[in-house]
């Protein structure tokens, strides 16, 4: 992928005094009192910011925070926490700056940061006037959002479109190697673990990856639904008897490349969806009418960790069961430890994912932890992210 990348233009010296107009994705989790819960985001932001002062720009950053109603900016939708974590993290005073768009006072060694650009009218679709006003603000713009890589907004792709100067950031540089890594010439086998609720949100991604994978393990409702397919009972459990055609076309996909997509052999059960109900381990032929299918059981876990031992790249978005709760972390677990102990290339994303990954302290272990939700599944369905579009247009003149 053919793209500027920040860090060639901070070492040619071309960003020395110049206006750099950071996009960062700080859109980190907090509580009902505005305390931030998990700061990846903002630490994976700091790198990029970093590189800018050391180069001895005048560094603006802007984020957006949830999704305010532009116009009507509420305290709650303010970065100011989002202000406070990173000057903790970064050791200085960030000053946070309201009212932007026609202006920031900022000079060469300063950095700012630009309240939640969301508020801005004409934000979310990304309106040409506004995108204008953006990209006279800086000489260059970095977009180092992964996360919010998949939108077309005005400070994520009009502003790309008219700065003088449009280049990807090293958290978002660094996204792209990893996915391309992962997946445009992976280490053989490539083995992909799509898990979750739905197989309809992740049916596409499904699709696509039968068509590049080598193995794919699918988990949690999304299991349930191809037991179905498979001719399994699964009782009360989550699933989508709707898409059991599309949940075959899967099957059949594989099929045809000369795989089977492992279906569970036993399961773990149990007769209420609550933290302290008893799990039962069943096989999967033995599931009642009054079942919940909770986790895949002990026998399907430590096949499909066998499985990934042996593969050369995993791609892991997704728990294959309910980890919350203890009588149904078992599968989700085993899959991380087999993770952690593969010598595999191994990309992970997902906000699910992320919380196990953190449960099961395996973070060092795991090559790339994407730091996207959506942008990071809209990668899987083999889209090309706006983000990457607008960059490759620009680095091509
Ligand atoms: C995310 O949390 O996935 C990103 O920050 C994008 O947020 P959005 O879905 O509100 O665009």
């Amino acid at each position: 992928m053919n793209f500027i990348r920040f860090s060639d233009l901070c070492a040619s010296g071309r960003v020395a005094g110049q206006r750099v107009f950071i996009r960062a994705d700080m859109n980190v989790p907090m509580d009902d009192s505005g305390h931030i819960t998990e700061d990846t985001r903002i630490r994976a932001s700091i790198p990029c910011i970093q590189l800018a002062l050391d180069a001895g720009a005048a560094v603006m950053v802007a984020s957006h925070l949830g999704r305010p109603v532009e116009g009507e900016f509420k305290p709650a939708d303010s970065l100011a926490p989002v202000a406070r974590r990173l000057g903790e993290l970064m050791g200085r005073e960030i000053p946070l700056v309201a009212n932007w768009v026609d202006g920031v006072d900022v000079k060469p060694g300063q950095m700012v940061l630009l309240e939640n650009c969301r508020v801005n009218k004409g934000e979310k679709k990304n309106d040409a006037a506004l995108a204008r006003k953006l990209a006279a603000l800086c000489d260059v713009f970095v977009h180092d959002a992964f996360g919010a890589a998949h939108r077309a907004e005005a400070s994520t792709y009009g502003i790309a479109q008219y700065a003088p100067i449009a280049c990807a950031g090293p958290l978002l540089a660094a996204e792209m190697d990893a996915i391309a890594k992962a997946l445009s010439n992976p280490r053989r086998p490539l083995v992909a673990i799509v898990a979750g609720s739905k197989v309809s949100t992740k049916l596409t991604i499904l699709k696509s990856l039968a068509a590049n994978v080598d193995q794919l393990i699918v988990g949690g409702g999304i299991a349930n639904t191809f037991m179905l397919a498979a001719g399994l009972k699964i009782g009360k459990s989550l699933a989508e008897p709707g898409l059991l055609h599309e949940a075959l076309a899967v099957m059949e996909a594989m099929k045809a490349r000369g795989v089977e997509v492992p279906i569970p052999t036993d399961v773990v059960c149990a007769k209420s969806f609550s933290a302290d109900a008893p799990g039962t381990v069943k096989a999967a032929t033995d599931v009642a009418d009054d079942d919940l299918i909770l986790d895949i059981g002990p026998q399907t876990a430590h096949k499909l960790a066998d499985q990934l031992k042996q593969a050369g790249t995993i791609v892991w978005n997704g728990p294959v069961g309910v980890f919350e709760f203890a009588a149904f972390e078992n599968g989700t677990r085993e899959i991380a430890k087999a993770i952690a102990e593969s010598s595999a290339f191994s990309l992970a994303g997902g906000g699910d994912t992320l919380a196990a990954i953190a449960k099961y302290g395996i973070k060092k272990q795991v090559d790339y932890i994407s730091t996207g939700g959506g942008a990071f599944l809209e990668v899987l369905e083999g889209k090309t992210l706006p983000a990457f579009e607008i960059l490759q247009k620009r680095a091509a003149g």
